[in-house]
């Protein structure tokens, strides 16, 4: 069984020196993959990615997906955070530009990034990594807010891209069953 430690305490020191970063993402990278391994399951991926990322790095406030659902379309899917907004389009905000793009965006002050979207004043700077699949089709964006001006770089871009590597042979799976138990 891994062994691991959660941090869900975000009122105390939150900013990471670059070491300490490494660290932690290397802990959580290895426990992502073993959480991974064997579920099938997109939304149950990006569910417990979104989990324990957001609740291993004291630094991160919002954390999760947003969904292609439509050529240039992306809907909020699973997060960890306050309330954020369903629907972006390709043309708006960080997540447009990176799914536009197919790139990493990391941008360390959101108020000075042209048509950012402001779900929640309290994020100061912002990450967003694309998620492709196996075809290399984007299938949406993986989005990471901080309250802390600068709080992305390299490291965190690095490992989060192998991180929603993770995803990429992972598909929305039918919901079926027997019928056994109705009634
Ligand atoms: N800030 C993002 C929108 C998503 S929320 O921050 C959760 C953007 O500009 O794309």
């Amino acid at each position: 069984m891994a062994e691991y430690t959660l941090v869900a305490d975000k009122t105390g020191e939150l900013r990471m020196d670059a070491a300490a970063k490494d660290a932690r993402y290397a802990e959580l990278a290895a426990q992502i993959e073993s959480t991974l391994a064997g579920e099938p399951d997109l939304t149950a991926a990006m569910a417990s990615v979104a989990c324990l990322l957001h609740n291993g790095m004291p630094y991160y406030f919002w954390t999760g997906f947003y969904r292609r659902v439509g050529p240039r379309r992306l809907l909020v899917g699973p997060y960890q955070g306050t309330l954020g907004c369903l629907d972006i389009d390709f043309a708006r905000g960080v997540c447009g530009a990176a799914a536009t793009r197919r790139e990493t965006i990391i941008v360390e002050d959101v108020h000075a990034f042209p048509g950012h979207i402001a779900c929640d004043s309290a994020s100061a700077s912002e990450i967003v990594v694309p998620v492709l699949d196996a075809r290399g089709e984007l299938i949406a964006v993986l989005d990471v807010d901080s309250t802390l001006p600068a709080a992305f770089d390299e490291t965190d871009r690095r490992w989060l891209e192998r991180i929603v590597g993770l995803l990429a042979d992972k598909q929305a799976m039918p919901v079926v069953w027997s019928g056994e138990g109705e009634g």
